[in-house]
């Protein structure tokens, strides 16, 4: 396999995470400056974030928004920050609300912390509990922490925690 610098290679979303852990604010400010440095098209900026930190209003606004299935193991997580972008080619913004979160991503490996990105959520639920304002479109959730043990967590869950995972070879990947 090709040389992957550590900060990627260590980088896997897990649902297993500790749930007495906390983010320090200087770690969190950290999430979001790494997010804030990302490239966009024509620096437009238009990536715009909400975090909760376990057990404050927004962060349960947030954990209520996703499906039920996926409560029971985010709950664990310490803070989780809604990914939402802005501005009028939704696609091009997107784009760049990507480039941020996996900027955030990477800083979190970083620091020792897991990111897993949900896009199954209550969009339009979400927009209301958290009073966004009319054109920012929430498009992710990032549930982020440190690593719990992969035993607390339900057998089915557990099994797909240790599972290996799998790639497609670059050369699947090539057009031409
Ligand atoms: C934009 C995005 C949306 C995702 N949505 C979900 C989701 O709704 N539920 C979930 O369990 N995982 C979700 N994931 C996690 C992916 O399933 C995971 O990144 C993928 O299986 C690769 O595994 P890895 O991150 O450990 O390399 C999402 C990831 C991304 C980047």
């Amino acid at each position: 396999m090709a040389h992957l610098t550590p900060l990627l290679a260590f980088r896997w979303s897990p649902r297993s995470f500790d749930p007495s852990a906390e983010l320090t604010p200087d770690e969190a400010a950290s999430l979001l400056e790494a997010a804030r440095w990302a490239p966009s098209a024509g620096n437009g900026q238009p990536w715009r974030f909400a975090i909760g930190h376990r057990h404050d209003e927004t962060w349960k606004r947030i954990l209520i928004s996703l499906p039920s299935s996926d409560q029971g193991w985010v709950r664990h997580a310490a803070t989780l920050v809604v990914g939402a972008h802005t501005g009028g080619d939704a696609e091009r913004t997107a784009y760049d609300l990507g480039q941020a979160i996996a900027h955030l991503t990477v800083q979190a490996t970083a620091l020792g912390l897991y990111v897993h990105q949900l896009s199954r959520f209550d969009r339009a639920g979400l927009a209301i509990e958290l009073d966004l304002p009319g054109g920012i479109r929430p498009l992710v959730v990032a549930a982020v922490g440190r690593l719990g043990d992969p035993f607390d967590l339900p057998a089915d869950l557990r099994t797909r925690e240790t599972d290996l995972r799998h790639r497609r070879p670059v050369a699947d990947l090539l057009l031409h």
